[in-house]
């Protein structure tokens, strides 16, 4: 899968965040045939500093992840969407085939400048998007989707996040982020060390409680030190 051979590359490193720049194109092309729509897309952000190439490299691992899911989704909700990379790409892709809602309390500058960018390439990631500024943990519920995703949700967000995709019945993917001891529940002894097993299987037996059956897939450490992605979906039965 492209992600993954991107990391294969020698002298890969993701540990400084640079902005992305002309070597990334040059390392990305390695990798991915000149002709890919992905590579389009990438090549419209070339040396333009407005996407980190840590968050660029995580969204590519996040949709690569999620690729199933996302096939089989029309409508698809972002919480916590940040600068947007992933749902711009995501309608990006698309090709018109995918309406984007996301929400963040705040939208960053940055979101206009890759919209734009994006949308010189394809013209969903304009059309098919809509940005919302609203707090999450405010909302009475997810605005209507059949596919929500949360990438690195920090602490309580990941709940308020899934308690509303499961509270819609709708599938939900999340990478959660900034496990704390506070985000245990009552009753559970204080680990010494990082809560995040704990927290993680706290949250897994809510989720199996509310009729989700979840999946974890991988984003490799190279790529972040938060790279739990629980994929979530309602059980049938
Ligand atoms: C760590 S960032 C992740 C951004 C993006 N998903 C990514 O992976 O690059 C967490 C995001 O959640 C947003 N956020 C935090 N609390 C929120 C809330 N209560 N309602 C909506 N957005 C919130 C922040 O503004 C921030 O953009």
């Amino acid at each position: 899968m492209f992600p993954d051979a991107l990391l294969a590359l020698d002298d890969y490193d993701l540990r400084s965040i640079h902005h992305w720049g002309w070597r990334d194109m040059a390392r990305m092309a390695a990798v991915l045939p000149g002709e890919s729509p992905l590579y389009a897309l990438l090549h419209r952000l070339k040396g333009e500093r407005v996407a980190r190439r840590k968050e660029v490299v995580e969204t590519l691992f996040v949709l690569d992840r999620i690729a199933p899911e996302l096939a089989r989704a029309r409508t698809l909700c972002e919480v916590g969407a940040g600068h947007g990379q992933l749902g711009l790409l995501a309608a990006a892709l698309a090709r018109g085939g995918l309406a984007v809602t996301q929400l963040d309390r705040r939208q960053p500058d940055s979101f206009a400048r890759i919209q734009e960018l994006l949308t010189l390439e394809r013209p969903s990631a304009k059309t098919a998007v809509r940005y919302h500024e609203k707090r999450v943990d405010r909302l009475d519920a997810l605005p209507a989707c059949d596919l929500a995703v949360g990438v690195h949700l920090c602490g309580a967000l990941t709940d308020t996040f899934a308690d509303l995709a499961c509270a819609a019945g709708v599938p939900f993917a999340v990478v959660p982020c900034c496990e704390s001891r506070a985000l245990l529940p009552a009753g559970v002894d204080l680990p010494s060390g990082d809560p995040e097993p704990l927290v993680t299987a706290a949250r897994l037996d809510r989720w199996r409680a509310r009729g989700y059956a979840i999946e974890e897939r991988i984003i490799p450490a190279e790529v972040t030190d938060r790279g739990r992605l629980f994929v979530c979906t309602p059980d049938p039965a």
